[in-house]
């Protein structure tokens, strides 16, 4: 086990003293500190073991010998920045396109999510001359200034919604305005953009961009209804505006059946600009922000040259490079339809068991379920999500919360996630739940 420097209540005042309170910690009453991770499993300084149903960055699995293996020789030989000639961040390019639709096929390398959709919003601006942006309720999109004004879910506490900024009802079929009985949620919900749209012209402002991921995840693991996607941007674009989905948590196979998220919405629907990052360098920071060729044009034109001094550095696309080798060679799509399908049937059968499982939803490893008070009238089980949070890691299973309420335990493990672990959690649920119910 790798040895630690200080005892774990010494890392803890120090980070107390020296770390910005508003960094929080996985746990904050007892927080775990992992001294080394492989795969799916987190080890702590007592050489205790964890499964991470949590780290959707280790997509491939935590230390992944091909990522660190790439990463070090690549490091041993060279490391500049873009505006030297080198192989791997064409080569990368090339590999990511071939991923994505054929109108997108421009790429620009960064170092976060959050400067993924950064400089999103400036392609959109500058392509479009417009200003203004539609998101969707309790959407988080970056840290950046420019993002949090574009995050309900964070502008909203830091109390100013921006003039620019429209914020459109969240396509949830279950606790949303127009939920699974509905006849077309899709229309109805992308309806209610463009009635947005319609209301923001007529203040004479125009839109520059609709931003959404792909499948909200901070809103709760929400499944966009299929069809809302290809109206939203016949909408959006009609108003002069472009679509850009936000793939940072959703993309790289993550749902199996598709490598980007926004294919779920089927052939016809194209963004015109896709951001990406968390899974993209299995926790090396890279990122990155691909659109079309006329986007990029727009961008080029305005005579000023986009320079970022890391974003596409050769050891990143190096490392890029192994996370895509990764996903293809061990099938991990393939791995996220088999287990994440089984997972949810184990949580379906869950569901009817147990009253406080409202829904269960998801696709692929990106799967979530909502615990209520009452099945009937839905309300949200804040409380008792984080009491089984906290049960599950006694159990030595990280998990998390998120939604609107906290009241959707949300599974992103890493794609190297096996039936062995499924059923594990699911035991583990039913075992706690089951607890719950009589306490
Ligand atoms: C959907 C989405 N977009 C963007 C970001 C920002 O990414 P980063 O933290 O890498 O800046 C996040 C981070 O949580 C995210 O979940």
């Amino acid at each position: 086990m790798a040895s630690e420097l200080y005892h774990k209540e010494k890392t803890l005042v120090m980070r107390s003293r020296l770390i910005g309170q508003s960094c929080r910690l996985f746990f904050p009453h007892d927080p775990i500190k992992i001294l080394k991770a492989r795969g799916q499993y987190l080890y702590d300084e007592n050489g205790m073991e964890y499964l991470d149903c949590i780290s959707n960055v280790q997509h491939v699995g935590h230390c992944h010998p091909v990522v660190t293996q790439a990463a070090t020789s690549q490091m041993e030989l060279l490391n500049t920045n873009t505006r030297f000639l080198h192989d791997n961040i064409v080569t990368y390019a090339a590999r990511l396109s071939a991923t994505l639709p054929d109108k997108i096929c421009v790429f620009y390398f960064v170092n976060s999510g959050s400067e993924a959709n950064d400089l999103a919003l400036r392609l959109a601006r500058q392509y479009t001359q417009n200003e203004d942006v539609i998101v969707l309720e309790h959407a988080y999109h970056g840290h950046l200034t420019s993002l949090i004004d574009i995050s309900p879910y964070k502008f909203q506490k830091l109390g100013g919604q921006k003039e620019w900024v429209h914020v459109a009802p969240l396509p949830d079929t279950y606790r949303g305005m127009y939920r699974e009985n509905h006849p077309n949620p899709a229309q109805a919900y992308a309806d209610s953009v463009k009635s947005l749209v319609d209301q923001v012209q007529g203040k004479g402002r125009k839109i520059a961009a609709f931003f959404a991921e792909s499948l909200p995840s901070v809103g709760g693991q929400i499944i966009l209804p299929h069809g809302y996607c290809t109206k939203v941007a016949e909408y959006v674009r009609a108003a002069g505006g472009v679509y850009v989905a936000d793939e940072v948590q959703t993309g790289f196979g993550r749902v199996g059946s598709h490598f980007w998220a926004f294919q779920l919405q089927g052939k016809d629907f194209c963004p015109d600009i896709v951001t990406m990052g968390k899974p993209m360098g299995n926790g090396h920071p890279l990122a990155c922000v691909a659109t079309t060729e006329d986007i990029a044009r727009s961008f080029t034109d305005n005579g000023v040259e986009y320079f970022n001094t890391f974003g596409g550095n050769p050891v990143s696309c190096a490392v890029g490079l192994a996370v895509l080798d990764v996903i293809e060679k061990e099938d991990l799509s393939g791995n996220a339809t088999r287990v994440g399908g089984y997972l949810k049937e184990c949580l379906k059968k869950l569901q009817e068991k147990h009253a406080m499982i409202g829904e269960v939803r998801g696709i692929g490893l990106f799967l979530g379920f909502e615990m209520v008070k009452d099945k009937s009238e839905r309300t949200p089980a804040t409380l008792e999500a984080a009491h089984l949070v906290k049960k599950l890691k006694d159990e030595r299973i990280c998990i998390s919360t998120d939604g609107p309420w906290e009241s959707v335990i949300k599974f992103k493990p890493p794609m190297c996630f096996s039936m062995e672990d499924a059923d594990r959690v699911a035991k583990t649920i039913d075992k706690i739940l089951s607890e719950m119910s009589t306490e």
